[in-house]
């Protein structure tokens, strides 16, 4: 079994991170079930932290409110002392203090894909409400401010435009080694 190593010799969390529909969740868990380790999904702690869904929050609280409450569960997540898998949501990039967190506690894979192969996988999806009704559009807007950021607190860019899961998987297996 693999185990990632810290300079110090501890385990690092991998973490995922990416714009929506990059396959976080699904890769994700399919990773954290080969490595054998707990999975952990930013957007479902944060549902659990407020008893709420995202677009609840997002649509009584704003997006600020949001991404405080996703500060924290990431911070927690990141803190755990157990070797986790976790799924950072796209938006968790932006804030600098979570970037330096990930980079702290974590190896961090990048799942990199332009906007144009993710807006016909995020359709339909509930708990994104920053797409709106023109999702190829929004999905462009926010690929120009954050891929950099993306970029640059990347370990690891793994090119998910075409593959399957299990494919991007044994990718990530294959860089930590
Ligand atoms: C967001 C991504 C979503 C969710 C929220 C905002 C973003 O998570 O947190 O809709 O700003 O990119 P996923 O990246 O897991 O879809």
């Amino acid at each position: 079994m693999a185990t990632f190593k810290a300079s110090g010799d501890r385990p690092r969390h991998v973490v995922l991170v990416g714009m929506m529909g990059a396959g976080k969740t699904t890769v994700g868990s399919r990773l954290a079930r080969r490595l054998d380790r707990p999975f952990v999904d930013s957007d479902v702690q944060v549902e659990r932290r407020a008893a709420r869904t995202v677009r609840q929050i997002f649509e009584t609280e704003g997006e600020a409110a949001f991404r405080a409450i996703e500060s924290e569960a990431l911070a927690e997540a990141l803190a755990a002392e157990e070797p986790a898998v976790i799924a950072a949501a796209g938006g968790t990039v932006l804030d600098p203090v979570n970037r330096q967190r990930m980079k702290d506690c974590g190896t961090v894979v990048f799942l990199e894909a332009p906007p144009e192969a993710l807006a016909p996988r995020v359709g339909g999806d509930d708990h994104r409400p920053l797409l709106g009704t023109d999702p190829a559009t929004a999905l462009r807007a926010m690929d120009e401010t954050r891929h950099h950021l993306y970029r640059e607190v990347a370990d690891h860019i793994v090119d998910v435009t075409t593959g399957s899961p299990d494919d991007v998987v044994d990718q990530i297996m294959e860089l930590m080694k």
